[in-house]
């Protein structure tokens, strides 16, 4: 089976496509043939060694897939050869092939196609998360969204929707919020060419926004949290931004009454394994009634997944890039 593998931590352009032998499903695994995979900004930190998982090489990127079950391991009895599957690698998913644990392995819904699923798992499960147990969002309250156009952000953008939330997308380019109006925002921010502060207060009648979602961090970072509500929700969820780790001056939080929390969906999806189940039911329900639309803006097949990588890396991506690896 073909793999485009990392053989030594560098930029997008050194991996390669090489032949590997197939994996054997261990026990509790599932081995899938791969049809697509989705791609994700862990995927340009990790072949750099910038992540927080370093497999020994040589490896394949490539954290979600979706396609078919080929073979399961002796102790996997849920799932079966030929069903149509959607996973969380990790990494390994820039690949023909990939054996994965079951309790990582979903059975995709009627209503979505492979592609499409492999640009599901990660962003809607973690939006889910984030809005639903780390910021309880409630019907009414307003929802803001910075990078509210790319992965994560645009996933949060609709299911703040379908939680009943009024939703403000804020991104850095006209082009990128209208992907965002497209998904249902309600109001719009251009945070290189507005004060994000000036406008939230414009848009909430000086109140602030109840819940934050951040996948970006940088310098919007301690701005975003001066626009919050009282009471509100500081969901920090990324540092796509790069720059460091930002920090907050503790009064922000206190003077407002407010919460900074952080989101870790890998973590609660394998320590609350039925609330992650539970998420991605409603989620599945949502998808069906066509309240949820998740935007794959490109395909590529898997000969150029370095491409992809260096599209999201470099901030020129809408929605979700994926690999056509079938
Ligand atoms: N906490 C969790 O459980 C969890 C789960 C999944 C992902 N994440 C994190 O969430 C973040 C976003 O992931 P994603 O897959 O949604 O990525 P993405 O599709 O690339 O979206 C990131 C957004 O960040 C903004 N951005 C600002 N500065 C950027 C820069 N220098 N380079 C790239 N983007 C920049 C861009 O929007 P504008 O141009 O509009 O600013 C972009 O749309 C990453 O840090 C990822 O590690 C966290």
């Amino acid at each position: 089976m073909k793999a485009l593998l990392c053989k030594a931590f560098g930029p997008a352009e050194t991996l390669v496509l090489e032949d590997l032998p197939s994996p054997e499903p261990k026990g509790n695994e599932v081995l899938i043939e791969v049809h697509a995979a989705g791609v994700n900004f862990p995927d340009s930190l990790i072949i750099e060694g910038k992540y927080q998982f370093k497999p020994p090489f040589p490896f394949a990127p490539g954290g979600e897939v979706a396609g078919v079950v080929k073979a399961v391991g002796a102790k996997v009895g849920h799932l079966k050869a030929g069903d149509r599957v959607m996973a969380l690698t990790g990494w390994g998913g820039f690949a023909e092939e990939v054996a994965v644990p079951a309790y990582n392995v979903l059975p995709v819904p009627e209503s979505m196609d492979l592609t499409g699923a492999a640009a599901f798992g990660m962003t809607y499960g973690t939006s889910m998360h984030a809005l639903k147990q780390r910021a309880s969002l409630q019907p009414g309250e307003t929802l803001l969204v910075l990078g509210a156009s790319g992965g994560v952000g645009l996933a949060a953008v609709e299911i703040g929707k379908a939680m009943g939330a009024r939703v403000i997308a804020a991104a850095s380019s006209a082009e990128k919020l209208e992907v965002a109006r497209n998904a249902g925002a309600d109001a719009l921010i251009n945070y290189n060419e507005q004060s994000l502060k000036d406008e939230v207060k414009k848009l909430t009648n000086s109140q602030g926004a109840d819940v934050i979602y951040d996948p970006v961090g940088g310098a919007l970072f301690e701005e975003a949290f001066r626009s919050i509500a009282w009471n509100g929700r500081f969901l920090v969820v990324g540092f796509a931004a790069g720059g460091g780790i930002p920090a907050l001056p503790a009064n922000l939080p206190l003077l407002k009454g407010a919460s900074l929390v952080g989101v870790f969906w890998g973590a609660f999806a394998q320590r609350q394994a039925q609330d992650n189940a539970d998420n991605f039911r409603q989620l599945f329900a949502w998808h069906a009634e066509g309240r949820l639309k998740p935007l794959v803006s490109q395909t590529f097949p898997l000969t150029r997944g370095g491409e992809a990588i260096n599209i999201l890396a470099k901030r020129k991506a809408v929605g979700k890039l994926v690999i056509q690896v079938r």
